[in-house]
Formats: structure tokens, sequence, C-alpha cells
């Protein structure tokens, strides 16, 4: 058996060492303060044994990973009638990519690129108030993190909120097909500041433990989405989680995972474990540079590609 206490102590000391970094986001002002040279990593078991290493209990700005678990609270609101409103195919294109929309009538191509992501925020709100959406969000990220502290990043969300001009073009535009119910305002408002949560490696790492466990978080015992639908998530993180860079990411990790530009990326090894890691440095598709790289060697160091050893 490989130590897995050994190995994630070791990829944190060789990416502390690294210069190739990629870039630090920002074109959301606030995202560019980040110290570039942080690096997190934690990797919790199906027993929930913890293995970690570097930044693991520095909260960082989750970002696009919000997309995950806001699919999986729409699809607990909705069900399959979600997959009218966003398809479930990989786009091919960087995350916040305009043109497809026109070719495909306002309807997103996946719930993880920005166009799908706000048209699923949409599908929360209905119904409710704006405040009352987000706290649901954030209720269920304590929730599954099993942890109160974690909160909203009211600086991040701001910043995007006073420079998301593309975000508002893929609303407005989804809005003028109708697939945007809501104000859009309000939509974006939500949105922006669901992808503002703030949280730690080991947080996130803590939150993703349900899509490795067929559905059931073991520190709960509780059954959070059925068998099926973690399974489907883990299908749509795999082709979709990372944009343009999905097939590089399968093709050298091997694992569901899911990016956000704050430099986060959650992958599931499905029956083995939940890891984060961190690193704010991106490549060209908007995806951790580091991270990819620290998961690549994890699995591979593991066996833990669902490709294969
Ligand atoms: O909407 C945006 O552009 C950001 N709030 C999230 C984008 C993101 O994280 C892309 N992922 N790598």
């Amino acid at each position: 058996m490989p130590d897995l206490d050994r190995i994630v102590r070791d990829i944190a000391d060789e990416m502390r060492g690294r210069t190739d970094r990629g870039e630090v986001a920002s074109y959301i002002p606030e995202l560019a303060r980040v110290d570039p040279g942080a690096f997190g990593i934690v990797v919790i078991d199906r027993d929930g044994a913890v293995a970690s290493g570097g930044d693991s209990e520095a909260p960082f700005s989750i970002q696009s990973i919000s997309k995950v678990f806001t699919l999986t609270l729409a699809l607990g609101m909705v069900g399959d009638r979600l997959w009218k409103r966003v398809g479930r195919e990989p786009s091919g294109s960087p995350f916040n990519s305009v043109v497809q929309l026109e070719y495909e009538r306002g309807v997103p191509r996946n719930p993880f690129i920005n166009a799908g992501a706000i048209a699923v925020t949409d599908v929360i709100l209905s119904g409710h108030q704006p405040r009352e959406a987000l706290g649901e969000i954030v209720r269920f990220m304590q929730f599954l993190a099993q942890d109160t502290s974690i909160a909203i990043d009211e600086a991040v969300a701001a910043s995007e909120q006073r420079t998301g001009f593309r975000n508002a073009a893929l609303a407005s535009y989804m809005k003028s097909f109708g697939v945007i119910d809501n104000p859009v305002d309000y939509t974006l408002g939500v949105y922006f500041h669901h992808c503002a949560i703030a949280m730690s490696c080991r947080q996130l790492a803590m939150a993703g433990r349900y899509l490795a466990h067929s559905g059931r978080h073991p520190g709960t015992g509780l059954s959070v989405v059925p068998p099926e639908r973690a399974r489907r998530i883990n299908a749509i993180m795999l082709t979709c989680g990372h944009y343009d860079g999905s097939g590089e990411f399968a093709y050298r990790v091997g694992l569901p995972g899911k990016s956000g530009v704050g430099g986060g990326i959650l992958a599931i090894a499905p029956g083995r474990a939940s890891i984060a890691v961190w690193s704010p440095g991106l490549d060209a598709s908007g995806n951790s540079h580091l991270g990819r790289i620290a998961l690549e060697t994890l699995t591979k160091r593991m066996g833990w590609s669902i490709f294969g050893v």
C-alpha cells in the first residue's frame, strides 16, 4: 500500500519549490491580491483520515468550484427538469465564452461554464429572495463541511459585481431567450456571491466527500443525494469540470474534478477519497497550474486514476 501521508507531504514540498506557477487571475481585481506562492493539499479517505500538506487551512475563493454544489442543490429542487435549461456536454470553449450561446439559442452547454452556472443559480433563486437563496447555499456548504465558520468573502463578491460585465452579457442574453426567470441583477448577485465563498482545502475536501461515497456523507452518515445522482455529477465533473482543459485533466489526472479561478480544484477518487488542492497561479484555460500537477502526481503514485494504473 502506498503511504498516503508521505506522498501528500512530498507533493507539498515539491510544489513549494517550483517556480512555474502560472498567472493569478486578475479580471476579478480582488483575486489579484492573493499570494502566488501559496500551495495547499488535503486528502480525506473513506474512514475520515485526513492527509494534508502546505497551506491546507488557509481560506481561498472557491469561485467555480461552488458550481458543483449549486448543481447538487438545483437537482434536488427540480430534478431532471433542470436539463431543459442547461445541457450536459463538454463545451470545448473558455469558461466565459459568449459565442456558443448564440448558436445554441441561449441554452448553455453544461452547468459548469459560466452561462450554465448562472442558469442553475436562477433555478435556485426562483421563489426566494436573493438573500434566502444565498443563505441556503452557504448553509449547504457549512453542513457538508461540518463547519459553521464558512462564509462569503464580501470584498471578492463586490469586486466581481463591479467588473463582471461578461457574466452580465451572458445572463442578459439568456434572459432574452427565456432561460433566466428572475431579474438578471438578482440572479447575477446570487451567482457572484456564491462564487465568493471562502474555504480552506480541508473544508472543501470535507464538503466533497458525498461525491466520493455514492452520495452518502460518511462524516454524518446522512444521504446527501441518491447514488445515481452522485455518479452523474462526477461524470459531468470529469467531462466539463475544467472547461476547454477537461480533456487534458482527464488525460493527466484521470479523476472527476472541478476548478475555480481562485486556484482551487476539488477532485473525487470514487470509493476512495475526496481531495482539495489550491495554488492560485492559473494555466491558459483558467485552471490551477500546480494544482493539476499535484493531482497528477497523487493519482499516479496512489494508482487512483479511474482509468487504471
Ligand atoms: O464568473 C466568473 O468568472 C467567476 N466567478 C468564476 C469563474 C471560474 O472560477 C472559472 N474557473 N476556473
